[in-house]
Formats: structure tokens, C-alpha cells, sequence
């Protein structure tokens, strides 16, 4: 079977770390083309950093550009719940290799036209990046086969009541990506605060003795140090149920909205406010994800960490 090439598009963040953990134990059916990493959970100094880092502490060459320092127009919000560094108190040693000599926009066109329409993007974090590319290279809009995005929310938020952290940081971003035509399935809050990290999943990956198992270990003991701290509840993997979703078929139930995203309101900002009842006559623009099947997550999961222990 054809792997997928594909670009993962990334704020690293500790549930994007475990989503390029999951990807990089996923080889068998991607083609990592790149990371690009932008603005968002924590600087994009740190996010392309602890990127790098992982990427090679997983014993992988998969270039690794850097994006975005701040959002389209608005300022940059970060997310006090991945730590200061973003990946709360994990440390991985520092690679040495550089990173990427092109941006992350111009990453993005380099791989999107070499690849001719086949290309596939998972995007985790604020659609900055992308949209960046989108203004660069008009063209893109037909090179881009689908991008994955954990963003958004059919109904409710968890940056405001109405509007989801990615799509919060960057509307205009996220306006430009669902406006561009590009086919897009949004992966958002409505499946991804479903799965809720399960202690037996947790157990069972400190048992193992490789290198994926190990840093995602210590990624989930901190989520959970860090929900016990501060009352939320059991950690969620909202980057790695986007990843999932592309890699395990089915794994989602998807619907076809007319989404769009408000940049300009006090309360509504960056809400994906999708056209239930068809009022706009607009034609659907989104593959949204209304229900996913926790324990085939989580079984899935868990099986790339035995099989990694195999290997
Ligand atoms: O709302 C969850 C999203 O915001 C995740 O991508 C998380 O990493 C943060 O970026
Ligand atoms: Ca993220």
C-alpha cells in the first residue's frame, strides 16, 4: 500500500508530543515529508525546539522548520497547561541538528508541489503556518490533497466558552484555511475531550522498555500530576486523535458542515460556527468529527507501543 506523505503541522505541547510519537511509530503507513512548527502552546522558539528534539531522540532525520512567531493580526496567546517549555517538566536531550533551511510556509509549498496534490497535512496547532502559505502561494489550494486539523468545536470551547485554543489564537488564520477550498476534516473538542487517558493505558506504557514508551510515559505522568494540581480532569490527546483519525480508518464519525470562523467577536472569537440547518445555503466545506470509538483509540495506541517494544 502507498504510504501517506505528509506534513504535521505542530505546537509542541505535550499532546502534540505524544501525537509526533504516535506518527513516528506510524511509518509503516506515513511519509513524514516534515514538521513545521508554529506559535501557540508556548513560543515557536520552544515548540520548533522541542520538536527537534524529540524527532531525533526517536532516532529520526524528518526535517523540522519553524513557522510562525506570532498569529496572522492578533497577539499571541500561550497555554499555561504544557509549562513554561511546553512540555511541562519533560526533558529530552538537545539535538544538534539544525533545523530546516526554508520556513515553515515555504516547507509546506516545497513538499505540496513536489508532490502533486497527494500531500496530506495534520495540523495540531494555530493554522498560522498554513494560512501563511496559503498567502504566499495561491496555488497551494490544489496541491493540498487534506488537512487534518485538531481545532475547533461543533459545539462549546475550552479557550472560551465558544471557541477552541487553536482557533482562538488565530482566527484570520483559521478563516483563510476553511475559506481556501482545500478539503479539511476537522477533528475537534466535540471527539478529542472524549477519550480520557486511562490509568491501564498508562500503566501499561511504563512497563516498556523503548524510547516511544519511555518519553510518552513521562509525558502522561506529568498531564496527570498536572490535572491532579489543578482539578482538570484526566488528561486529553487531543493531537493524537487528529493523528489517529488519519491513520486508523473509521476511527471518527464525520459529518459535512458549512463551517466558518468569527475573527472579529468579543465573545464569539475564533468560534467554528457551523450551518446546521443549512441557512447560509452554503455548500459544506467540512468533514467534522461527531463521534469517535474511545477504546478502538486507545487500543490502537497501546498496540503501537507493543509493537515498538518488538521492534
Ligand atoms: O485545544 C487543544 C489544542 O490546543 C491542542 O492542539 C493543544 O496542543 C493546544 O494546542
Ligand atoms: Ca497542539
Amino acid at each position: 500500500m502507498n504510504k501517506i506523505p505528509l506534513i504535521m503541522d505542530v505546537d509542541t505541547g505535550t499532546d502534540d508530543a505524544i501525537a509526533i510519537i504516535c506518527a513516528l511509530m506510524s511509518t509503516e503507513v506515513l511519509d513524514i515529508k516534515a514538521f513545521t512548527a508554529v506559535a501557540g502552546n508556548v513560543g515557536v522558539d520552544l515548540t520548533s525546539r522541542n520538536t527537534l528534539n524529540i524527532v531525533d531522540y526517536l532516532g529520526f532525520d524528518i526535517p523540522v522548520a519553524v513557522g510562525a512567531a506570532k498569529p496572522l493580526n492578533k497577539e499571541l496567546h500561550t497555554a499555561i497547561s504544557h509549562g513554561r517549555a511546553g512540555l511541562g517538566d519533560v526533558t529530552v536531550p538537545k539535538s544538534n541538528r539544525s533545523f530546516y533551511g526554508k520556513d515553515a510556509a515555504d516547507t509546506i509549498y516545497e513538499h505540496a508541489a513536489r508532490m502533486q496534490g497527494e500531500l496530506e497535512i495534520v495540523a495540531v496547532g494555530p493554522l498560522t503556518n498554513i494560512a501563511e502559505a496559503i498567502i504566499r502561494y495561491p496555488d497551494i489550494v490544489h496541491l493540498i490533497k487534506r488537512i487534518t486539523i485538531m481545532g475547533g468545536a461543533l459545539r462549546g470551547g475550552n479557550m472560551t466558552a465558544a471557541s477552541e485554543f487553536n482557533l482562538y489564537v488565530d482566527p484570520d488564520a483559521g478563516k483563510i484555511v476553511f475559506e481556501s477550498g482545500i478539503p479539511l476534516v476537522m477533528v475537534g473538542l466535540d471527539v478529542t475531550l472524549k477519550p480520557q487517558l486511562p490509568l491501564a493505558v498508562v500503566e501499561t506504557v511504563k512497563r516498556l522498555d523503548n524510547k516511544f514508551a519511555g518519553l510518552a510515559a513521562r509525558i502522561f505522568d506529568f498531564m496527570l500530576r498536572r490535572c491532579e494540581q489543578y482539578g482538570f480532569d484526566p488528561p486529553n490527546v487531543h493531537d493524537a486523535i487528529a493523528l489517529a483519525s488519519l491513520v486508523v480508518p473509521g476511527l471518527v464519525t464525520l459529518n459535512q458542515y458549512a463551517v466558518t470562523v468569527e475573527t472579529e467577536g468579543t465573545v464569539t472569537r475564533g468560534m467554528t460556527v457551523a450551518d446546521f440547518n443549512n441557512v447560509t445555503g452554503k455548500e459544506p466545506n467540512v468533514s467534522a468529527a461527531v463521534d469517535i470509538d474511545c477504546n478502538r483509540f486507545w487500543d490502537w495506541m497501546t498496540g503501537k507501543f507493543l509493537s515498538a517494544e518488538r521492534d
